[in-house]
């Protein structure tokens, strides 16, 4: 057990989706530090389907835990005998990979005899702020934004979150992925959407605002999207030729208004004075601008982590481990996995 004030040192796991990931971090009230965060990613194995197939993302994941772990200590320059706790996020995701990462987890754990912490991948994408903006503290609102999450959360002290506003229908990132699918991009699309965005005319085709009804802080990103596809299908077949840097543009332009608009409402709504993002789609560049101009607009204190930390690793998973240790959080050797989690957590 470590001892009061001593930095804790927590070893801790990613495995909900298609990036095996383990890290070591050292945390206290002052000190937020990555010591190593690896990421295994399946991209490569993933984009021959043109999306992620579980079966082979859980397959992956075993074939390499045990060598990302020793490359986490060894990359750290520690032992497992150094480590303090052992963190792992056992919830949402894909429940075939999630359980890779949670059984690994609790035999090192078990093994070592060292306190074991179920994380939440959506808390975890958050508390990666709190290694770049060491003085961040809750409370604050949060937009994730991912491939397979779209909410706006009120964060209300390091482990208590509500979500106040989620999508209805596709995550934002989904919606970034199916686009970019249908413009004969490769898998995942964001960022090369984000790219070929910056190249077009974002008022050459007109769409949709991706939204729902005002009084909500919901979101929906399936209308926009179809509206795009249609639009492809339709150019397609009168045998036009695609722009498809003004298709890129013109949907980044809609779902990021749509994205701003529901954050000015919530901002609005509980009074929040900071803003926080997170998520693989708050690395889009058009997002991260017209979010960090409403915010300068309104006075709002704007943190996003760096784009290396908005994708999914386990440093982050570190992060809001020590947060849930400190509460008392801890799990035992029946410790499993869920595939979706709840909406306040
Ligand atoms: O958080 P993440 O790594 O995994 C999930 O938890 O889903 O997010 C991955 C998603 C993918 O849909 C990917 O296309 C999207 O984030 N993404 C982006 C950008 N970079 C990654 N979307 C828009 N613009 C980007 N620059
Ligand atoms: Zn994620």
């Amino acid at each position: 057990m470590p001892l009061p004030n001593k930095t804790m040192l927590i070893l801790a796991f990613e495995s909900s989706c298609d990036e095996t990931s383990a890290a070591v971090v050292e945390m206290d009230e002052g000190v937020r530090s990555i010591k190593s965060n690896i990421v295994a990613s399946q991209i490569e194995t993933h984009r021959l389907y043109g999306g992620v197939v579980p079966e082979i993302a859980s397959r992956a994941h075993s074939e390499v835990i045990s060598n990302i772990t020793y490359e986490a200590l060894e990359k750290a320059g520690v032992t497992l005998a150094d480590i303090d706790a052992v963190g792992v996020t056992n919830t949402p995701g894909l429940i075939g990979a999630l359980l890779v990462g949670v059984n690994f987890a609790k035999s090192l754990a078990l093994a070592n005899e060292l306190p074991l912490v179920p994380v939440n991948h959506i808390k975890g994408h958050i508390a990666a702020n709190y290694f770049e903006h060491p003085d961040l503290k809750p409370p604050f609102l949060a937009l994730v934004a991912s491939g397979g999450h779209t909410s706006v959360i009120s964060v209300d002290s390091y482990t208590d979150y509500k979500t106040v506003g989620h999508t209805r229908d596709d995550a934002a990132g989904e919606a970034f992925d199916k686009v970019g699918r249908v413009l004969g991009l490769s898998y995942p699309c964001g960022a090369e959407m984000d790219g070929l965005a910056k190249l077009g005319n974002p008022d050459a085709i007109k769409l949709p605002m991706a939204t729902i009804a005002s009084d909500t802080l919901d979101l929906s990103f399936s209308g926009l999207k179809t509206a795009v596809i249609n639009y492809i299908n339709t150019a397609t077949q009168k045998g036009e030729e695609i722009n498809k840097a003004d298709v890129a543009a013109s949907f980044t332009k809609s779902a990021v208004n749509s994205i701003v608009s529901k954050l000015e409402a919530a901002l609005e709504r509980y009074g929040s004075k900071t803003l926080v993002l997170a998520g693989g789609v708050a690395a889009n560049s058009h997002l991260r601008k017209a979010i960090n101009d409403m915010c300068e607009k309104r006075k709002i204190r704007l943190c996003m982590p760096s784009l290396s930390l908005c994708g999914d690793n386990a440093a982050m998973i570190g992060a809001q481990c020590y947060f849930e240790y400190k509460n008392g959080e801890r799990a035992d050797v029946t410790l499993n996995a869920f595939a979706t989690g709840s909406v306040s957590f």
